[in-house]
Formats: C-alpha cells, structure tokens, sequence
C-alpha cells in the first residue's frame, strides 16, 4: 500500500524520483521553476514556450532530467483558471499527474500542493491525499506478472507554507477516508465466484472486528423468521441463501444523533427469471456496491470517532435463476407488515431495501436515514456517468447532502420525487407493485416511490448509485473498467459535519 507523507521542507531537496508540479494558467516562472530548469540545463522556459505549455486544465508536460545514471520526472500538469475552486476539475489534475508519473514507473513522487483561492489549505491536503491514493488503487492480483509491476508507493506531499496541526490531521483523515473507498472498490471488483452473501457478511465481520464495529450477521432462517419477506424472495434462488448485515457504531457522548445508512447487497444480478439479456449482465457483480460502501464508511467513521452514532443496514442476495427462486406474479410480505407484487423479478434491489429501511427505522429510530442502491438503469440514462441521482422529500436533507456532495467528490444530481408520482407503485392484487407503471417512465423515481413505503416517519434520503458505481469512464483517479466506491467519500463527510 502507498505510504502517503506531508512535508513543509524544500520541495526539490525531496529523495523522489518523480515531482509533480500542479500550476495555474498564465503562471509565474518562480524560484522552483527557476531551479528545475537549472538542474537541466537551463531550458525549461524555452521547453514550455515550444510545447505551448500554459497552465491550461488538462495540458501535461513531462521533463526527464539524467543524473548519475538515472531519470528523474518533472512533470507539470495544467489546473486552469478558476476551475479549481470546483474541486472536482482539481482532482482530475492531481490524477493525471500521478498516472503520469506511474507511466514512468518510478516508485516515489512529490507533489507541490498549489494555493487555490476560496480553498482552504487542509482541504487540499484532504483532497489531494484521498485522490492520489485512490488513483494508485489497482485491481489487479489475478494477473500473473511476468515482472512484479512498479508501483509507486512513496508519496510527498509539500507544502509551501509551514504546516499546522490541522493540516496533519486532515491527511490522517484522509488516509482513512481513501483506505474506504480502496476496501470499498476491491469488494465490488472481486468476481461473483468469490463474493457472494456468506463471504460479503464474512467480510464485514472482519472489518468491523478491526476497527470495532460491532457487526451483527441474520441467516436466512433469522431473515425468514423476522418476516422479511423480500429479502427471503430474492436470496432464495441461490445456493448461497441471503444475509442480512447489522453494524453499530456508537458516539462517545450519551445524546448524540443517529445517521442510519443502507446498502443494496446483490452480490450477483442475473435478473432472476426475468433475466438479463447479453450486454446488461456482464458487470451485474457491481450490484452490492451500497452495501460495500455502507459496511467501510461505518468502518471509517469509528476510526474517524465522528461525534455521531451510525447504522449501516446490507441486506445481501444473490439474484438467480433456480427451482428455488421467486416468479414473477409472486406477492411477499416484507418486515413491515406491507405486501408487493413481484411485477418483475429484476427489480430485486427495492425488495431487500424494503426490508433492510424498515428494519433499520423500526429498531434504530435514527434522526436520518440515507440508502445508497445500484437501483435503476433508469438513472444511468438520466443523469450521466459523473452523478448519483439523489431522490428525497427532505428539503434540509436534501441541502445537507448536496453540500457534502461538492466538497466529497462523490456528485448529486437531485431527481424529481414528489407525492403524485407514488401513485406509479399502485397494483389492484397487493399493496404496491416493484415494477411500476411504465407510461411513467421516470425509473429512478419509481424506485424511490417503492422504497417510500418502508421509511414511515424518518427523513430519508435515497442515493441511486447505479450511474457513477461502475466503470466510469474518463476519469484518472479511477481504474477502467472498475469499481469507484461511490459514495463513501459522500456518507463519511455527511457523517462527520452532521449536527442534526
Ligand atoms: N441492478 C439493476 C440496475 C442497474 C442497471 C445497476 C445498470 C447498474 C447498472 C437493477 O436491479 C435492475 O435490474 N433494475 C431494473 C428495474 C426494472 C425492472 C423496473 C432496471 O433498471 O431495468
Ligand atoms: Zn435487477
Ligand atoms: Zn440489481
């Protein structure tokens, strides 16, 4: 794992092989720069005027510099105007710089934290730290390595101005934050044939051993005997029966506030016997991303000591095909006492939330409740790769969560919830459907309108990660093709800034 470490000494007297320089558009040639270009012969004003380097978001610029035998990289990355002060095109900066470095396989890199305006110093400390370590994530020990790869595994950060106890501390912060969402990543990318409800429950036993969580593990005879009924419909098809995971954290202080967070656990997403045609099941091991998320934020938050207590509630299933598995026409009767038709067997995730939201309300009372669910197909196509679709009737909530999802990283992107559009889930043979009428069409809403029904009285947020879970394309500081630990990042800033 990548040690990451914060220094206020001279940047260039760093041991690094590599040194990231991160400038704003039309910037000085300073004392650093003055320096850089010394140790290499005195061209790097000429080098940058050749390749038109300017500062713009987006330009890179590598300058190898031979010394005694050896490369060292000075690798100047573009951060634009004001687009920092929206952090999100600052992170990209950050990680395109550090892929840079890594394509030259070196196995240590300084980076000079630049001053944004509008941006606190701990911030870009925080920001930075998780970004790096997040861009260095790597899944990949299923691939048998000729040559063990280089990996950068020293990081220093320096800063330009003398570091404060603030400063530290946000980059232990941060180191826990990103080791979350890493943990988070590498359980949504390992396969199905190695993550199913009895190992994901495995796990979150074992993190919540390490970092004292006490975790509680329902086996399907407990899930069937508390009268989940959902959870028990869609779990049942699979030689691995479902799951349901409890983790508590408590706050030192007596009255503190309870943020309840609920994960959809789908360890697999055939479909069930609506099955999933060719090109829409392939990444469906993605689908207990909530859970994976729920289960290392609550693990982060104990390490963190947030002032606050936590629930994290995963109900965990395998989606299958079997003789065993529900039909669609089924009606089940879920936790609460409600009954569903089972419209549709794919829209599984909503039948263990049920469960999994009333569970968490009934024996919890918590003062908010936030469930975090690869829920619909529908958001995808809605809102894009870079936004999880935020769906509550919670205006301070709603407001809470948008805040946090600037600063986090992890993007919202508020959808239309509003009482007229329940009427979507209503069927004449139980008390809702999990399909919805189709002339609706607003899927993400639909699912939310379902999840409503198990939530009686809490204010609750519902957080549609189907988008921004999986393979989001473009962007540095994720692997292709991977997991990206949606919305630890958010749940844990949430967490730590929640007064009620
Ligand atoms: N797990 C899927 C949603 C999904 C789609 C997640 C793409 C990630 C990427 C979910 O269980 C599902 O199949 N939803 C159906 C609901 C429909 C049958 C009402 C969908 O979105 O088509
Ligand atoms: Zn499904
Ligand atoms: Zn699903």
């Amino acid at each position: 794992m990548v040690a990451i470490v914060l220094q206020d000494k001279s940047f260039l007297a760093q041991k690094a092989k590599s040194f990231v320089l991160l400038l704003h558009t039309n910037f000085k040639f300073d004392a650093v720069l003055k320096e850089i270009s010394s140790i290499s012969g005195e061209y790097l004003e000429a080098f940058f005027k050749e390749k038109k380097f300017i500062g713009k978001w987006g330009q890179i610029l590598t300058l190898p510099v031979h010394n005694k035998g050896s490369f060292t990289y000075y690798i100047f990355v573009g951060l634009g105007d004001s687009k920092t002060e929206v952090l999100e095109y600052y992170r990209r900066s950050v990680a395109q710089g550090i892929r840079a470095a890594q394509g030259h396989k070196v196995d240590s890199v300084a980076v000079l934290l630049p001053s944004i305006s509008k941006i606190d110093h701990e911030e870009i400390i925080r920001t930075t730290a998780v970004t790096i370590s997040m861009t260095l994530y790597a899944f990949d020990d299923f691939i048998s390595f000729k040559e063990a790869p280089v990996k950068i595994e020293h990081v220093t950060l320096v800063s330009a101005k003398k570091l404060t106890a603030a400063d530290k501390k946000a980059l232990t912060q941060a180191i826990v934050i990103a080791d979350a969402v890493n943990k988070t990543r590498k359980l949504i990318d390992l396969p199905a044939n190695f993550i199913n409800p009895i190992t994901l429950s495995e796990k979150a036993v074992e993190y919540g051993k390490e970092h004292k969580v006490k975790t509680t593990v329902f086996n399907q005879a407990e899930i069937i005997k508390m009268g989940m009924g959902g959870l028990n419909a869609v779990g049942m098809g699979s030689q691995h029966g479902p799951r349901l995971v409890v983790m508590e954290y408590k706050a030192k202080a007596k009255n503190a506030p309870t943020v309840a967070i609920v994960g959809k656990g789908i360890t697999f997403d055939s479909g069930g016997l609506n099955i999933k045609p060719t090109g829409y099941m392939e990444d469906m091991k993605d689908d207990m991303s909530g859970a994976a998320a729920v289960i290392n934020t609550i693990c982060a938050i104990a390490q963190l000591e947030a002032p606050v207590n936590v629930i994290a509630v995963a109900p965990l299933a395998e989606n299958m095909v079997s003789s065993k598995c529900n039909h669609p026409g089924d009606i089940l009767r879920f936790y609460n006492g409600k009954t569903a038709l089972v419209g549709n067997t794919d829209a599984e995730g909503r039948l263990v939330l049920a469960d999994a939201l009333a569970y968490a309300e009934k024996n919890y009372t918590p003062d908010v409740i936030i469930d975090l669910a690869t829920l619909t197909g529908a958001c995808v196509y809605a809102v894009g790769p870079f936004f999880s679709g935020l769906l509550t009737q919670d205006e301070k909530l709603a407001k809470q969560l948008e805040k946090v999802a600037v600063t986090s990283g992890d993007a919202l992107w508020r959808l239309p919830f509003i009482e007229l559009y329940k009427k979507m889930v209503e069927t004449s043979f139980a008390d809702i459907c999990n399909d919805g009428k189709t002339k609706y069409k607003a899927g993400a809403t639909n699912g939310a309108c379902f999840l409503s029904h198990f939530v009686e009285k809490t204010p609750w947020a519902h957080i549609d990660i189907a988008p921004t879970a999986f393979d989001v394309p473009d962007t540095p500081y994720y692997q292709n093709g991977g997991g990206t630990g949606a919305g630890v990042r958010l749940l844990i800033d949430f967490i730590m800034n929640y007064e009620g």
